[in-house]
């Protein structure tokens, strides 16, 4: 596991966004697992600068985000969908055809997942996922005593991820109790993993995620056996961390 210490949040966006268009460049066809919450949006507002300013050309490339809550459509503005289209997808030329989000409408939640997982496998991997981290170390919304092995598939969310994600909605009680999630499964078949994490609230759980014993009660420690994974951490959430761990940029 790498890990890269950037002076602050802004740092660790450029850094990010700096190895997603090294990613495009060196295969412009290439397969992009994506994430949301408030961590990379940074990186997604660099990309679409870059895009902007003609340093990146995404039209060639195929997507598949993470998770989407269950219940809510996709123009839910709180749903994944919206959000990758309002921060990502709707400034740059990533082909529609060529984004894929689970689809957390779903009638049949099963053969969405394994229909998920089938897509993945039939473009063949994704080359790099971008990750971020919840205070519970959780990935994706793979909560704490998931079993590894799971690709896509449901999650009951825990109360305390509710808690956190409840800021983006009017009250606790809207945020939805179940998501669809690729399982730590599928994030670990691929090539490469880039976690992002800013601030203190994630220090624990990154402190845990590179130290931490291997368990299912952290779920981002099965990183430890990925061959590779980086982080991208700014001061805050290597705050735990001791300067041998890791490289300042
Ligand atoms: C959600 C997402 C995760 C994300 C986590 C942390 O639960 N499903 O993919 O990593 O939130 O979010 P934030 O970056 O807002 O702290």
């Amino acid at each position: 596991m790498r890990i890269l210490v950037c002076k602050d949040y802004d740092e660790m966006s450029q850094k990010a966004a700096q190895m997603i268009s090294s990613q495009v460049m060196l295969k412009p066809d290439c397969v992009l697992g994506l994430a949301t919450g408030s961590t990379p949006i940074g990186m997604y507002k660099k990309l679409v600068q870059m895009y902007q300013e003609k340093m990146i050309d995404l039209s060639e490339v195929t997507t598949f985000n993470l998770d989407e809550y269950l219940g809510l459509s996709k123009d839910n503005e709180q749903s994944y969908h919206y959000f990758m289209q309002n921060h990502l997808f709707d400034h740059v030329n990533v082909k529609p055809r060529r984004i894929h989000i689970p689809n957390g409408n779903t009638e049949n939640v099963d053969d969405e997942c394994n229909f998920y997982d089938q897509l993945i496998a039939k473009s063949n991997g994704i080359d790099i996922q971008v990750l971020g981290i919840g205070n519970n170390a959780h990935i994706g919304f793979n909560e704490p005593q998931i079993s590894f092995e799971k690709g896509t598939h449901v999650v009951e969310l825990d109360d305390s991820t509710r808690e956190a994600n409840a800021r983006f909605f009017e009250t606790l009680d809207e945020v939805p109790k179940q998501a669809i999630t690729m399982g730590t499964g599928t994030i670990l078949k691929s090539r490469k993993i880039m976690l992002l994490a800013s601030g203190r609230a994630k220090a624990k759980a990154i402190y845990d995620t590179v130290h931490g014993h291997v368990s299912p009660e952290v779920p981002s420690s099965i990183l430890q056996f990925h061959p590779d994974t980086v982080l991208i951490l700014d001061e805050e959430a290597a705050s735990l961390l001791s300067e041998k761990d890791y490289k300042r940029l």
